[in-house]
């Protein structure tokens, strides 16, 4: 379990226990933190799990497969080095205390 921070576009702040080995899109959902949509189930087809993770926390994460590189060009407003899809990660305890940053809209 990680208690991961979802912060809207607006700045309001969810804080929601995640189990492991659950993405961060599914800990969203779960939830219902409006902003990540997930359309595609999880599949890294459909670019709408989209956030920016906090600076601090980048380099703590797996790293970013081909296969999502691909896909972040077909989200709203990338930014290099902090856009990640989130169902893509599986969240660890390691994890506790994430904080991810909504954007503005998904495409
Ligand atoms: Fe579709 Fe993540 S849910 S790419």
């Amino acid at each position: 379990m990680a208690k991961i921070v979802y912060v809207e576009f607006d700045g309001t702040q969810h804080s929601v226990d995640v189990a492991q080995g659950a993405t961060l899109m599914e800990g969203a959902r779960n939830a219902a933190i409006p902003g990540i949509e997930g359309d595609c189930g999880g599949a890294c087809a459909c670019s709408t799990c989209h956030v920016y993770v906090d600076p601090d926390w980048v380099a703590r994460l797996p790293g970013v497969e081909p296969m999502e590189e691909d896909m972040l060009d077909f989200a709203y407003a990338p930014r290099a080095g902090l856009s990640r899809l989130t169902c893509q990660i599986e969240v660890t305890d390691a994890m506790d205390g994430l904080v991810v940053h909504l954007p503005e809209r998904q495409l």
